[in-house]
């Protein structure tokens, strides 16, 4: 059984004050899904300092493709691990559409952050038109096979992230009908690109206008495995209630 996951995207949002306050509402709950937030840089070791007493994980927004060296403004995947860093988000609709990233640098990024002990959540999703042109699953084909091909799973895991661009933000969740559908495709898609195995071992993340009362009925699709919330995550008794569903599910 794949175990539950729900991570919160806090992306360019929240402050000392929200970490105080999310971790608190954490402190010695148990989930039997794992749960992990994703603030901006800045504020990991501040969370960091707090873990001790929560089942809470932190992961990054991005990563970078480079080790080391001259690239101004970057933080690799060596130094995120040793910050205490367990995942990271690849491939962010926002980070493509307005940063540039591309699927080549994606599978750059995923291969770094395995070899570096980071759990990799490449993102992946249609927008509007692209959903509208009924290319979905060409969109998505495109990005799994580019951003995932040649990697090596052997030394680490992965999750797939499946974030529709039109549900992002904008209040419409997909449906349970819908997003277990894509799922479906998308471990079908894995399943060639490693092996059935392999695809029936990763976790894919629905994520999109989540929130705490759609959550249910989207875990409860076979093959939705976990949450990616933004908005709503940055409520610590909203998104803790996102996080208890998903535990209840798994109980
Ligand atoms: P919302 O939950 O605010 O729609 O954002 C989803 C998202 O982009 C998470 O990465």
């Amino acid at each position: 059984m794949r175990k539950p996951i729900v991570i919160a995207n806090w992306k360019l949002n929240g402050g000392l004050d929200l970490i105080c306050t999310s971790v608190a509402s954490f402190i010695g709950k148990h989930f039997s899904a794992q749960i992990a937030i994703c603030p901006p840089y800045l504020y990991m070791r501040d969370m960091m300092t707090f873990l001790q007493y929560s089942e809470l994980q932190i992961g990054s927004q991005n990563v970078s493709r480079y080790e080391s060296g001259a690239y101004t403004g970057e933080t690799s995947a060596q130094m995120l691990k040793q910050a205490g860093c367990s995942l990271c988000l690849i491939g962010h609709s926002e980070r493509r559409a307005m940063f540039a990233e591309n699927n080549e640098g994606c599978r750059i990024k995923v291969r770094t952050a395995i070899n570096h002990g980071l759990l990799p959540v490449l993102c992946v999703g249609e927008n509007q038109e692209e959903r509208e042109a009924g290319t979905t699953q060409q969109v998505l084909h495109k990005q799994m096979y580019e951003g995932l091909s040649g990697v090596d799973l052997s030394i680490g895991d992965l999750c797939v992230a499946y974030e529709p661009v039109w549900a992002i933000g904008t209040g419409l969740a997909a449906t349970p009908q819908i997003a277990q559908d894509i799922h479906q495709y998308i471990r079908s898609e894995l399943a060639k690109i490693f092996d059935q195995k392999t695809a029936d071992r990763i976790r894919i993340l629905y994520g999109g206008s989540v929130n705490k009362n759609n959550a249910n009925e989207l875990l409860k699709q076979k093959d939705v495995d976990g949450l990616l919330v933004g908005g709503a995550s940055l409520d610590p008794g909203h998104f803790l209630a996102i996080c208890e569903r998903a535990s209840e599910l798994t109980a």
